[in-house]
């Protein structure tokens, strides 16, 4: 795991963005993983920008988003689907047929993550997956105590969740309560993974993840388990971790990151 602390949201995103453009060019084919919420927007905006002005190419990607909520359409406003639609999918050359979003409405939902799983093993595996992280620790809808070596399912959401994402709804009730998600398994096969974090409000449960015990209860936590894993953080977000002298120096000396300083 590598920790790479950036002065501030901003430049923490277009790093990130950065990082996927190095693969994408390397692999055009490349099976990218996604995940919606704030932190990603900025992130999309800027591969967005990079396709209009420096002609980035998504005809040959394919992605695979990280969950979806269990009970809203395609088309509905707050669904994942919607979003990636409007935050990525409809601004870049990305072939619609080669993204994918779990079905919320499925009719039987095991069925759609046994698919989803195979879907992507189909794929080849995902390459690269992008994650966020939610203030309970969650990546993807793995809720605390989400199995370690858990697979795409359908997962009751936590009132923490509940409480984060209801402020896109009209009303809390309007929010729904399960999810369909990758599980922590799914994520931890991922070729190699970046984590964003940004915001006072993600420090404490970054360090929790980066620096604390692995448990059930801090999904991101797994991610220690991860061989090729980098957590991208802003200043606020890095706040309550121990050991950003050794971080800050990985990131300035380090070859790998030269490129990126
Ligand atoms: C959503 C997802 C979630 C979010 C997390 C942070 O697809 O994977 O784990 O990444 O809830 O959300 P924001 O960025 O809104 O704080």
């Amino acid at each position: 795991m590598e920790v790479i602390i950036q002065k501030d949201a901003r430049s923490a995103a277009v790093l990130v963005a950065k990082l996927i453009v190095k693969e994408l060019t390397a692999k055009p084919a490349l099976v990218l993983g996604l995940a919606t919420g704030r932190t990603m927007e900025s992130v999309y905006g800027e591969l967005i920008r990079l396709y209009e002005d420096e002609g980035l190419d998504f005809s040959l990607c394919r992605t695979f988003n990280l969950d979806e909520y269990v009970g809203l359409a395609p088309d509905d406003p707050h669904s994942y689907r919607h979003f990636m639609n409007v935050h990525l999918f409809d601004h870049i050359n990305i072939d619609k047929r080669n993204t994918h979003v779990p079905n919320g409405l499925a009719g039987n939902l095991d069925r759609e993550c046994a698919d989803y799983e195979r879907a992507i093993a189909e794929c080849g595996g995902i390459d690269l997956q992008l994650l966020g992280i939610g203030t309970d620790g969650h990546i993807g809808f793995n809720e605390p105590l989400s199995a370690l070596r858990s697979r795409t399912r359908e997962k009751a959401l936590t009132p923490a969740t509940i409480i984060q994402n209801s402020k896109y709804f009209d009303s809390p009730d309007q929010m729904p309560k399960r999810g369909i998600t990758m599980g922590v398994g799914t994520i931890l096969e991922s070729r190699s993974c970046i984590l964003l974090a940004t915001g006072a409000d993600k420090a404490s449960i970054v360090a929790k993840a980066v620096e604390g015990p692995i448990t059930a209860m801090v999904s991101a936590s797994a991610l220690q388990l991860h061989p090729h894993c980098r957590i991208v953080v802003d200043e606020a977000a890095a706040s309550r971790l121990q050991g950003t002298d050794y971080y800050r120096w990985i990131f300035q000396n380090e070859p790998e990151w030269a490129e990126f300083r």
